[in-house]
């Protein structure tokens, strides 16, 4: 089987690392490690495929960034070319950022069959450009492929033939079960001065939160109160640093004195860093999942999760934006009163080996 696994942004590697090895090791496939260069900068891309030990991508579309539109309709042109070329069996998508639906209608398109990785998931919030992609994605997609019960579910509600649906966990997990050892060896917390479990880990990239001016400000204002009791760690996303200069709130941040302000991190440190940590403060969809699997405190700043197993099994608390439940929140964090939690079922390093059973037996 000829298949063209895709990765564009960030969250992409961890998700395609544990599959694209996999498929190399098997005859039974034959695999294109596809980017299409949706992330370009080092330390959002190039920085996971080392510490990922991912092999260079056998094809780099290089599209770089752009509205929504531009971006999207610059992959699919790439990548029609790319498919009447390769005559792929099956195109692997993983997520819900743009090159997942822009290379998911593009196989489609030409009769290639799309195989999804992390289906079902649903925000119910349509002005996440996400939830478009998820929506768009799993509604023309032949193999989907679900993380947590609720993605199963969702999936059954859409009318989604039940034989296409496989429950076979997170792949996600496998890359941290794969790399946890090895994230032991950073020395970011000796580097950072950070004592273990004395710190809260920041991240911050939705348009939500930072695209908004007097909501950045709001979330600004509440790590600075948060800071007077325990030291922060922030690596910042390239596009929450652009809204930081242009809403000028730059000496704001500079301001703070507990604050640690760094640039985007890479998988292995990153992974050090969210493991000692005393607690994780974010807007992300993958570390909602990854504290919990680590049984780590999580506060979502967001108004509703797609991943509601963290929440209603794991680590994670939802929080919206709501400033002063957040501040009791981290009190609660600070005097270790935090909920009793469980790791979703299947989240167990093996998801990869699962999705390849159900490709070598797909007939399509
Ligand atoms: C994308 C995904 C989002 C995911 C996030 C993880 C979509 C719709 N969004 O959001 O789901 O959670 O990645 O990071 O696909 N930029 C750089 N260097 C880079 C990449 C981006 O400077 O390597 C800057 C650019 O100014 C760009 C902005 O970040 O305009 C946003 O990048 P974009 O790819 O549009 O979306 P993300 O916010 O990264």
């Amino acid at each position: 089987m000829k298949v063209i696994n895709v990765v564009g942004a960030r969250p992409n590697f961890m998700k395609i690392a544990p599959i694209q090895r996999l498929m190399m090791a098997n005859e039974n496939f034959t695999p294109i490690l596809l980017h299409t260069g949706q992330h370009y900068d080092k330390r959002m891309s190039k920085l996971f495929f080392e510490d990922l030990e991912m092999p260079q991508p056998d094809i780099y579309l290089g599209i770089g960034s752009g509205s929504h539109a531009e971006q999207t309709a610059k992959v699919m042109m790439e990548f029609e070319g790319i498919c009447q070329r390769e005559k792929p069996d099956l195109v692997l998508v993983v997520g819900d950022v743009n090159s997942t639906a822009a290379c998911s209608i593009v196989a489609k398109k030409l009769h290639i069959d799309v195989a999804h990785v992390e289906a079902g998931l649903r925000s119910n919030d349509r002005e996440m450009p996400e939830e478009i992609n998820r929506l768009v994605t799993d509604a023309i997609s032949d193999l989907l492929f679900t993380t947590e019960k609720s993605g199963t579910e969702n999936l059954h509600r859409e009318g989604q033939a039940p034989e296409k649906i496989h429950f076979v966990g997170n792949v996600m997990i496998d890359s941290l079960v794969n790399n946890l050892e090895k994230s032991k060896n950073s020395d970011i917390l000796s580097r950072l001065k950070l004592e273990k479990e004395n710190y809260i880990l920041i991240t911050l990239h939705r348009p939500s939160n930072v695209d908004d001016k007097e909501t950045l400000f709001k979330l600004i204002n509440l790590f600075a109160d948060i800071e007077k009791d325990i030291p922060l760690v922030f690596p910042i996303h390239p596009r929450t640093t652009k809204m930081i200069e242009m809403h000028g709130l730059n000496d704001k941040i500079s301001a703070m004195k507990n604050l640690h302000l760094l640039e985007p991190q890479g998988y292995l440190d990153f992974l050090q860093l969210m493991r000692n940590a005393k607690a994780t403060l974010t807007d992300s969809g993958g570390i909602q999942e990854e504290t919990t699997y680590l049984g780590i405190p999580c506060i979502t700043m967001r108004e509703n999760t797609e991943r509601p197993s963290t929440a209603d099994m794991g680590t994670n608390i939802v929080a919206g934006r709501n400033v002063d439940y957040i501040r009791k929140l981290i009190g609660k964090i600070i005097d270790n009163d935090w909920k009793e939690a469980r790791v979703p079922p299947l989240w167990d390093g093996k998801t990869a080996e699962r999705i390849l059973e159900v490709l070598a037996n797909y007939r399509g």
